[in-house]
């Protein structure tokens, strides 16, 4: 009886001793609780606001030349950023084409064009990423346009595809895109000749184009696409002996003032007209093919029909002009020049 009643107690002994543990455990719980859930009105110590900074994001749009907003102003906040020094109008001006196309030229992996899309739009979060500034000019030194004489101003950026290159506005006499590439298509002669290249950019579309018109089973052909300043300048003076000057500025241009200059230009042709460069060509499958769809790629017909007081040159129904798609098909579909093209962008 007396050991049955010594295990009672120390059963019972044992359960308070374990409760009144539990109880000093919730204890050290409520003291432990932060000093904040403390109610002082007196002493309360003033809140500090916690500095959160906004990410950087630039537009993903693509932008070029003329656009404006707000997208264009944070483009030029982020090229800012990294060390050009441009203004931040909220206007894609010249000086915001120089610094893409800067950068682009800077860029091994980046198409040279003064428009900023996507892949630009990358290399510069990675400049942002790693704190990396850019030497502004090493790939594009800036310059403004220079008057030749009284008519003529000298270009100051070859490189961008909106590029204008006409009676008024000449290529520097010593350019020479470094981007020149040979595209592969078919051409009508097996020579290895510095006309078969174009830029890398406008070659890329080229080859797209040449693949969309074999699907459509026709007989495209590229015939002449970069010239150098001193190969149009012998051209020239053959056709001025020829024709007189007035006359053979009517079809061949001046050099400088030649579009086959900038790398961004292809004579194409076709067998029906015995692949010659003539206006026929533009009632040939190919021809008419051309008009319909040669902006899909980026290319114009840049000497139309019944735009020659505005050209200034005859109808090229052979000459392909590399401007980029979005520029294309409104020139295209409008049926404009781009000449008129870039009036308006610039207004
Ligand atoms: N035929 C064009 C105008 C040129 O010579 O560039
Ligand atoms: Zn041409």
């Amino acid at each position: 009886m007396f050991k049955h009643k010594t295990i009672y107690i120390l059963i019972i002994g044992g359960l308070l001793l374990f409760l009144s543990a539990c109880n000093s455990n919730s204890k050290v719980v409520v003291e432990d609780e932060p000093e904040d859930t403390v109610i002082d009105n007196e002493e309360k110590p003033e809140e500090q606001p916690v500095e959160v900074e906004e990410k950087f994001v630039l537009p993903t749009e693509e932008l070029q030349k003329g656009d404006k907003g707000e997208d264009v102003q944070t483009l030029q906040e982020g090229l800012i950023k990294i060390g050009y020094q441009i203004s931040n109008s909220g206007t894609y001006s010249a000086e915001t084409v120089w610094a893409v196309t800067d950068l682009q030229l800077q860029s091994e992996k980046l198409l040279v064009t003064g428009i900023y899309d996507k892949k630009t739009r990358l290399t510069i979060e990675s400049y942002l990423d790693k704190d990396k500034t850019i030497t502004p000019g090493e790939g594009l030194p800036f310059k403004k346009d220079e008057k030749l004489d009284e008519e003529t101003v000298i270009i100051s950026n070859p490189y961008e595809i909106l590029a204008l290159i006409n009676k008024q506005n000449a290529l520097p006499k010593d350019f020479k895109p470094s981007d020149l590439v040979v595209p592969d298509v078919r051409f009508p002669f097996v020579e290895d000749l510095p006309k078969k290249q174009m830029r890398k950019v406008a070659a890329d579309a080229l080859e797209k184009l040449f693949a969309a018109a074999d699907l459509e089973s026709l007989d495209l052909f590229a015939q002449s696409g970069f010239r150098s300043y001193e190969r149009q300048d012998y051209l020239f003076a053959s056709y001025v002996s020829n024709h007189g000057e007035q006359e053979a500025n009517t079809f061949s241009a001046k050099p400088g003032e030649s579009e086959h200059q900038s790398g961004l230009t292809m004579d194409v042709t076709s067998p029906h007209v015995n692949y010659g460069l003539v206006v026929e060509f533009g009632d040939t499958e190919e021809g008419i093919w051309l008009k319909e769809h040669a902006a899909e790629y980026g290319f114009i017909i840049r000497y139309p029909e019944g735009k020659e007081d505005i050209t200034l040159y005859q109808y090229e129904p052979w000459h392909l002009r590399y401007v980029g798609v979005k520029a294309a098909t409104e020139i295209m579909e409008r049926g404009i020049t781009l000449e008129e093209y870039l009036e308006e962008l610039s207004n």
